[in-house]
């Protein structure tokens, strides 16, 4: 587990010359914690997609969503959120433990920035705990071996990978990181992922290979298929992979918009 004043990477310079996902994420969601060079790429970007900040808004609905019914409905107390990001509203241990105040959290992010805001994810009710760990996603023995030492990886857990398998650049070699992370964990486990996807809207796949090509560090659109792929194995939950404002839409909600974010939630038998 990381302590925010001694890991390595919070003594990283946070750079502020080049536009960051975490932070441009965070713009777009209405945070705080960006930069100017974020603004403007976030702007460069709306300005040729503006979508991008329903996708990005859909995409934490979505989150809470699949966290109140892996809570409410399939009973699951432990959660693995890898690729966190900056605190936002709605974080994972907030749903999870307004419902079940001793459910167990461990977030997992690469960011300096990020690690220095762990201390707004390590709040936690007394009942519970919330851990954060400084790792790569490329890296599963070392986020496993660290969130060991706050779940019990013998018991049912959700792993969750919110637009963050995009970062991984070979489709293969992001199957394989779910693949070696959910064979950790045992049979009653979920997976839940949604991931910005191709072949749906080609303004924002252009506006997306604008954005690889910034500098930045780059997310690869995958199509439906390939998020698809991700749950191999696993018992797909109705309604399956579909567009993010179309899974279990909330009772009132307004009529669900097919958009170029895909995601689902699936059992391990
Ligand atoms: C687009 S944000 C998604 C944040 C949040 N999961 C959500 O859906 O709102 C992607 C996050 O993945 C993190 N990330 C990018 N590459 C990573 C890597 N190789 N290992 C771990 N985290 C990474 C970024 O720092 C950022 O926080």
């Amino acid at each position: 587990m990381t302590d925010p004043e001694t890991s390595s990477a919070a003594h990283q310079t946070i750079d502020t010359s080049v536009p960051h996902s975490a932070r441009i994420w965070n713009y777009w969601l209405g945070g705080k914690d960006n930069y100017p060079v974020d603004e403007q790429a976030g702007d460069a970007y709306t300005a040729v997609f503006p979508g991008i900040v329903t996708i990005a808004r859909s995409s934490r609905a979505f989150l809470r969503r699949t966290i109140t019914h892996l809570v409410s409905e399939a009973g699951i107390r432990q959660f693995l959120d890898v690729g966190t990001g900056l605190p936002t509203a709605e974080n994972t241990h907030e749903v999870a433990q307004r419902l079940a105040p001793e459910s167990r959290i461990v977030y997992v992010d690469n960011d300096p920035l990020v690690l220095t805001h762990a201390r707004a994810l390590l709040t936690s009710t007394p009942e519970g705990a919330t851990a954060y760990v400084d790792a790569d996603v490329m890296d599963p023995k070392r986020i496993l071996a660290s969130a060991a030492e706050t779940l019990d990886l013998g018991r049912p857990t959700a792993l969750i990978l919110s637009n963050i398998l995009g970062h991984v650049a070979d489709h293969a070699t992001a199957r394989a990181i779910v693949t070696d992370l959910m064979a950790a964990l045992p049979s009653g486990s979920y997976l839940a992922v949604n991931d910005g996807s191709r072949g749906v809207d080609p303004v924002f796949e252009q506006a997306q290979d604008a954005y690889n090509e910034s500098g930045a560090v780059p997310y690869n659109l995958r199509s439906i298929e390939e998020i698809t792929a991700y749950f191999d194995g696993l018992e797909l939950l109705e309604p399956g992979v579909v567009s993010v404002p179309m899974w279990r839409p909330e009772a009132g909600s307004p009529a669900p918009e097919l958009i170029g974010e895909h995601g689902g939630l699936g059992r391990k038998p």
